[in-house]
């Protein structure tokens, strides 16, 4: 039996008693507890160097900075081999992958005996949100990879000091991720080891994560999608909170008066661009913070507002796309201290990727470790960049507060080529819980599968609801209903809720939306919806502003655009109320009424509208 070698710094004895359990089933070469120091991270970084699976690019343009690629076939979320194993089937309702829980039991059991054979099994702490903040949770992610031990330290709080955490509160999340490559006599590394069957397994009751196969972002960082989102959200169930896929913003104006909003967009949409928008040079005396570009965690307080945490503590970002002109901030982040993965790097170590600059470099290496060639992606379309959030020159000062930051506005967005309007505000709760419930979008390349087919993708949380969707939308609506009676008490005001289009496309297929710095004009008729002091226009659909009622100061965007991405078409909107008719009977009897009904009245004023 191997030693555990507890450090003194570990006194936790059900954590102990845990981590022997899993080391007698994966049966590893030796345990590192990990202790969150530069000094371990560093001797991490130069093992990968030594084994051939990380490149550290040039230090004068990339201090610190390092290149991973992973294994062509393990490059997203793998949603198709995640599941939910709630105690009963309907629990985990029609749009998670279920499986018994003690049937899963016996396969991961089959799949873990053994599989950190010839390996270091790295003991992970990690708090999700300040540590020690009454929103924030503990996790240990048990893993066999130092690629994810690394990228835990920036993205999570990691280290020594949540086991002084754990001696007030013993509660924690625990998390297994082995990469299921045993390297038993004879075998050899590769540099990204996984392995062809990946099961991604949660069970809400006991709360445990456990992870076999991947090594790839969401699937193997097991603080993100896996805790504070699907476990998250059974939790904040049960105890009265809410664990979204959002990013969380701050807006002050001249006046310097701040007001804080959430946004959920699904993943590759933008998040982390808007995140950290720059306003137009226009914008004199406005400022856009950051406080998170991923999951908010969101918690009503006793002055009957909602505040919201960032759990994370980096950004996973998705590269293509990124540069100067479309987030100036991310690329301020990226000076320092990076671990790419899946980018292309140029024989003198520098980075690039799709959109960086106009034309690729001369003698690039692609994603896969080849010259780059013709029109193939020299970086994976869902590369990305894993770096520390305090790094960012648009950070809220409040980003690492404890208490949380007051939310004004949630906004919800999907990627529509047509239908959805630029901008809409939600009549009451209901209406915008609606909105959220209907929100469709086209795919991505963050998750594995066809890219570009509408589905929906209700809160953006379409693969991040660790329970029955039906029942996160009542959640929502009781949570909606509690928290107004004591915003009502305090004479506070529920946040409003928007839904956004950023991505409307013209007859050629163009977008017709700048998008990136000008969604500041939109943010800013947001913010003065909910002062009550900006003009709208009531539609079916929600209440829209009018051209002139956004801010075009600087703008050459014309009011025939405008028309463009605003206009609502009846036959498509028919069409799109038909399609949330279809989501809502999928999701079966625990659907609530009240959405229901809402529907059927949106179609029947839609049918007797010719235009709008
Ligand atoms: C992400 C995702 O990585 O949503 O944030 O896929
Ligand atoms: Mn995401």
């Amino acid at each position: 039996m191997i030693s555990l070698n507890v450090p003194a710094f570990v006194q936790h004895t059900k954590l102990i008693e845990w981590v022997a359990d899993i080391a007698k089933l994966t049966q590893p070469k030796n345990i590192q507890w990990c202790d969150g120091s530069e000094t371990e991270y560093q001797e991490l970084i130069q093992l990968m160097i030594a084994n051939g699976s990380m490149q550290a690019l040039d230090p004068e343009t990339h201090p610190n900075s390092y290149s991973v690629l992973s294994d062509p076939t393990d490059v997203a979320r793998v949603e198709d081999r995640t599941f939910i194993c709630s105690e009963k089937e309907e629990d985990a309702g029609t749009t998670n992958n279920w499986q018994a829980p003690e049937i899963m039991r016996k396969t991961l059991n089959g799949l873990f005996e053994g599989c950190m054979q010839g390996r270091t099994m790295y003991v992970v702490p990690f708090s999700m949100g300040p540590m020690g903040s009454h929103i924030a949770h503990i996790g240990i992610e048990i893993t066999d990879s130092p690629y994810v031990a690394i990228s835990m330290r920036k993205m999570t709080r990691m280290g020594k000091a949540v086991y002084d955490v754990l001696k007030t509160d013993e509660t924690f999340i625990p998390c297994v991720h082995s990469v299921g490559m045993p390297l038993t006599e004879g075998m050899t590394d590769v540099a990204w080891p996984c392995n062809a069957e990946k099961y991604i397994v949660h069970y809400p009751k006991s709360r445990e994560i456990w992870s076999f196969g991947s090594g790839y972002g969401g699937n193997a960082l097991l603080g993100k999608k896996c805790f504070a989102l699907r476990i998250a959200s059974v939790m904040g169930r049960e105890q009265g909170w809410l664990a979204e896929h959002m990013l969380i913003l701050g807006i002050t104006n001249p006046q310097g008066k701040k007001h804080y909003v959430a946004a959920a967009f699904p993943s590759a949409c933008g998040k982390t661009n808007f995140a950290m928008l720059i306003p137009p040079k226009t914008y004199q005396g406005w400022k856009v913070e950051t406080v998170g570009d991923d999951i908010a965690w969101i918690k009503p307080g006793q002055d009957g507002r909602l505040y919201a945490i960032n759990p994370e503590a980096g950004f996973f970002g998705v590269a293509p796309g990124t540069n100067v002109k479309t987030n100036p901030n991310c690329m301020a982040t990226l000076q320092k201290d990076v671990i790419y993965t899946n980018v292309a790097v140029t024989k003198t170590g520098q980075v690039w990727w799709e959109g960086l600059t106009k034309t690729a470099p001369q003698d690039l290496i692609n994603w896969k470790g080849q010259p780059h060639q013709g029109t193939e992606k020299a970086a994976h379309p869902n590369s990305r960049f894993t770096v520390a959030a305090d790094q960012c020159p648009s950070i809220d000062p409040d980003w690492d507060n404890p208490q949380g930051v007051p939310i004004s506005a949630f906004i919800f967005g999907g990627r529509r080529a047509d239908t959805v309007p630029l901008v809409s505000e939600a009549f009451d709760w209901v209406d915008g819980v609606y909105k959220a419930a209907t929100m469709g979008s086209e795919t991505t390349a963050a998750a594995a599968g066809q890219q570009g087919v509408v589905r929906r993708d209700p809160f953006a949380m379409l693969p991040f609801i660790g329970y029955n969707m039906a029942d996160y939308f009542d959640h929502w609506l009781t949570l909606g209903q509690t928290t107004k009676i004591q915003a009502d008490a305090n004479n506070q005001q529920l946040p409003k809720i928007f839904n956004v289009n950023w991505f409307r496309r013209d007859e050629d297929g163009s977008f017709i939306w700048p998008g990136f710095g000008e969604n500041m004009r939109v943010l800013e008729w947001i913010i003065a919806r909910c002062e009550g002091t900006a003009n709208a226009t009531d539609t079916a659909i929600g209440r829209v502003p009018c051209y002139q009622d956004i801010n075009w100061k600087g703008s050459d965007f014309s009011q025939v655009s405008f028309e463009k991405v605003t206009t609502q078409n009846p036959t498509q909107w028919q069409k799109e109320l038909e399609s949330h008719g279809v989501l809502f009977e999928k999701l079966g009897d625990r659907m609530p009424k009240v959405l229901k009904q809402h529907q059927q009245k949106l179609l029947k004023q839609f049918s007797q509208t010719e235009t709008i």
